[in-house]
């Protein structure tokens, strides 16, 4: 079955190159009108270009139909601006793509606190308020598909990058409870956590990687991800072709009485406490709480 987005409206951030190019090319290919929302800065979010308007006239030359931003993530104002512009032009907004991102790398003991708060302010408040602008269209129209931009850094760690990994992980957790919250509106809320080359890993990967690992091999997760069969509460390792699934997920645990309820009493059953034997992946935090019940009572 051929996937299409004729009719659909989208968005997606940060799609003045890498990533955001090639998923607002082949939604454009495939039928949506596309917003291409860029601030076409350097890698470290400094300075501005014209990146969105060319994706856009890229898209236009191949027959597609879209429109650049060149705002900031960062601005909630503006952001909201923009959906009422798109609403306006195309009627709605069925996909949101947050994909924007900057790096300012650096390990936690030479960290600047600015470039933390930068880091987490485009990443994680960025989707949060471009997801904040679309959430009430998309209540209204119930439907919408939602792709959170994850990271291997964010879900595994990864040396330097202390206030990335701690953005893209929030925008896993914001997943988590997004697709709660919009599951009765058929809002699908789902996190990609890509590997591609671009000009973010331009210096990790080796030319013949590079290559192996561009953009598009990372769309069919995404595409399909913010598609109308998409799952969700999803997270998707895309690279190289390889797609994953990551899972957070509970162990069984152990209840602890007595003198065993202790310091103590967690080292002695530390073992079993993480034994993954049985484990559980919770849908939502309650489960957290009814598995403690469960083995309150016995089970
Ligand atoms: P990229 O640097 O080519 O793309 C990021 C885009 O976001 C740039 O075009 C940039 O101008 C734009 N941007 C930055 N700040 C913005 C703001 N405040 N408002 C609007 N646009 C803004 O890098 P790439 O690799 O395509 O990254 C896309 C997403 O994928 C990012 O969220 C990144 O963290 C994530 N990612 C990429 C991986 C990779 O292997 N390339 C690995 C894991 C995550």
């Amino acid at each position: 079955m051929t996937i299409s987005f004729k009719d659909r409206v989208a968005i997606v951030t940060g799609a003045g190159g890498g990533l955001g190019r090639a998923y607002a090319l082949e939604l454009a290919k495939r039928g949506a009108k596309v917003v291409v929302n860029d601030l076409g800065g350097a890698r470290d979010g400094t300075g501005h270009s014209d990146a969105a308007l060319k994706v856009v006239e890229e898209i236009k030359a191949a027959g597609g139909e879209a429109m650049s931003d060149g705002g900031s993530v960062t601005e909630y104002d503006h952001m909201v601006e923009l959906v009422a512009k798109t609403r306006e032009k195309w009627g709605g907004v069925h996909v949101l793509i947050n994909n924007a991102g900057v790096l300012r790398d650096k390990s936690f003991a030479k960290m600047d606190p600015a470039d933390f708060r930068f880091v987490v302010d485009v990443h994680l408040i960025g989707s949060a308020n471009v997801t904040k602008a679309v959430w009430e269209t998309m209540r209204e129209q119930n439907y919408g598909r939602i792709l959170m931009t994850a990271s291997s850094t964010g879900l595994f760690g990864n040396f330097g990058q202390a206030n990335y990994g701690a953005a893209k992980l929030g925008l896993a957790g914001l997943t988590k409870t997004l697709y709660l919250e919009g599951a009765k509106n058929n809002i699908k809320v789902n996190t990609i956590a890509p590997v591609a080359g671009t000009r973010m890993t331009e210096d990790l990967f080796p030319p013949e990687a590079f290559q192996a690992f561009s953009p598009d091999k990372v769309v069919p997760a995404a595409l399909y991800l913010v598609s109308e069969d998409a799952p969700s509460n999803a997270i998707v390792g895309a690279g190289a072709g390889v797609f994953q699934a990551a899972y957070v997920t509970l162990t069984q645990g152990k209840l602890l009485t007595g003198d065993a309820l202790s310091p103590e009493g967690v080292a002695a059953s530390w073992a079993e406490i993480t034994d993954r034997t049985g484990e559980i992946t919770p849908q939502s935090g309650a489960e957290q709480s009814m598995a403690i019940f469960k083995k309150l009572q016995g089970g």
